[in-house]
């Protein structure tokens, strides 16, 4: 049977920087010794309040078709939860329920984006970006972050990449997988030039209730921007609910009746017993204190995998302002990213993610996600510590 040219460009060369993982998860079933450190999937449980909530709306039958935009009251909250950060009027009217953060980039590029535009992405960036893109027909202009500078903004390189065929600006922050978080200065150079363009700008910003240093700025709170930003957010990190897919995007009302429409045809809303724990999630004084509890989690061990990898000459670290990810330069080891993280597999069983998967800046680096207890962190850590010895015999050698 013959498929459409879209299934290309969904398939992705990101692909293969997965075989790792793949293979320690497959490991893992016969091994529990296996440390998985590859995936953004956090090891908490969803907080009991919002379970009970989706069971009891189970139970009262909430199991039918819903408004496609989401719930008033859920829509009405996470506008109040946005505003108070933008200080800027937003309203439910601005706000749509989608299938996770994902859903939202995917149906948000499919409302802005056209064949003949280009969307320039900052990188290192999250991989399914390119997919989503490319499925409109337009094309990924990756912008790199400044290595040498933390991954910071470099607004030189950003400017040179703007076209006149340039449609929009897409980037996460905090970012994944550098954790570090654009500032309110980059921010504006970023809105300076939408604004002096026309362009749209797209803020991933699933890890901003996970910072550790330093202030959240979300750039539709700087002045004309909220008439060209799409924010998109979700559930799955902050509350440890990644497979509930509870997401959203906030953008002008224009684009949420587009995104409603694209909705209807594609998803229909999301299940109303999910946007009861939901609200949960976002109201409830235990289901708050749960994901404050996960956040200083992801605190305590970033500090001890720093501790851990500021003792190795050959690696260093970008420090992670956000979220569950750490990225590790070990390019002073000879190794490739790739060839470390096999030999880390193959030695010590543990499974890491070679950085090159979110751009070209980033492949001299391996993301670990710290999403495992305290103690299989430990673990890890003794592990990476008796794996290093290799590299600084050879230098005595
Ligand atoms: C930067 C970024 N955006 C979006 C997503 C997707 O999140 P969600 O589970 O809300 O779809 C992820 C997941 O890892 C991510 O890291």
């Amino acid at each position: 049977m013959r498929y459409a040219p879209l299934t290309q460009a969904i398939q992705g060369e990101t692909v293969d920087a997965w075989d790792i993982h793949f293979k320690a998860t497959s490991l893992k079933e016969r091994d529990p010794s296996v440390i998985i450190l590859s995936i953004g999937d956090p090891e908490f449980d969803t907080p009991t309040t919002v379970i009970d909530t989706a069971i009891e709306g189970l139970r009262s039958g909430d199991t039918h078709y819903v408004e496609i935009e989401g719930r008033d009251n859920l829509r009405s909250k996470i506008a109040e939860q946005h505003q108070i950060k933008c200080a800027q009027q937003v309203t439910k009217d601005n706000v749509i329920l989608l299938a996770g953060a994902q859903n939202a980039l995917f149906a948000s590029s499919m409302c802005i984006l056209e064949p003949g535009d280009e969307a320039i992405v900052l990188q290192p960036m999250y991989v399914t970006y390119e997919a989503c893109i490319q499925l409109t027909g337009a094309k990924l202009i990756p912008v790199a972050m400044d290595k040498e500078n933390n991954f910071c903004l470099d607004v030189e390189a950003l400017e040179q990449a703007i076209t006149d065929k340039t449609k929009a600006i897409f980037f996460a922050t905090p970012n994944n997988p550098t954790g570090v978080m654009l500032n309110k200065q980059e921010l504006q150079l970023i809105a300076d030039l939408a604004i002096k363009h026309d362009l749209w700008v797209v803020s991933d910003e699933v890890y901003s209730h996970t910072i550790f240093e330093g202030e959240h700025v979300s750039i539709a709170g700087l002045e004309n921007m909220a008439e060209r930003t799409i924010t998109l957010n979700s559930l799955s990190k902050s509350h440890a609910m990644t497979g509930w897919r509870v997401g959203w995007a906030i953008g002008p009302t224009e684009l949420i009746g587009h995104l409603s429409n694209l909705s209807l045809c594609m998803l229909y809303g999301l299940p109303g017993f999910i946007q009861q724990a939901a609200y949960t999630a976002l109201t409830d004084t235990d289901a708050l204190a749960d994901s404050e509890s996960m956040r200083l989690s992801y605190l305590r061990r970033r500090d001890r995998l720093l501790k851990c990898f500021q003792q190795h000459p050959k690696l260093s670290c970008i420090t992670p302002q956000a979220s569950m990810f750490l990225l590790v330069n070990v390019s002073q080891t000879g190794l490739s990213s790739q060839e470390f993280a096999e030999a880390l597999f193959e030695q010590q069983k543990i499974g890491v993610l070679p950085a090159a998967a979110f751009g070209q800046c980033a492949s001299d680096f391996i993301r670990i996600s710290y999403v495992v207890d305290d103690k299989q962190l430990e673990d890890a850590c003794n592990r990476i510590d008796s794996f290093m010895q290799q590299f600084s015999l050879a230098e005595c050698s």
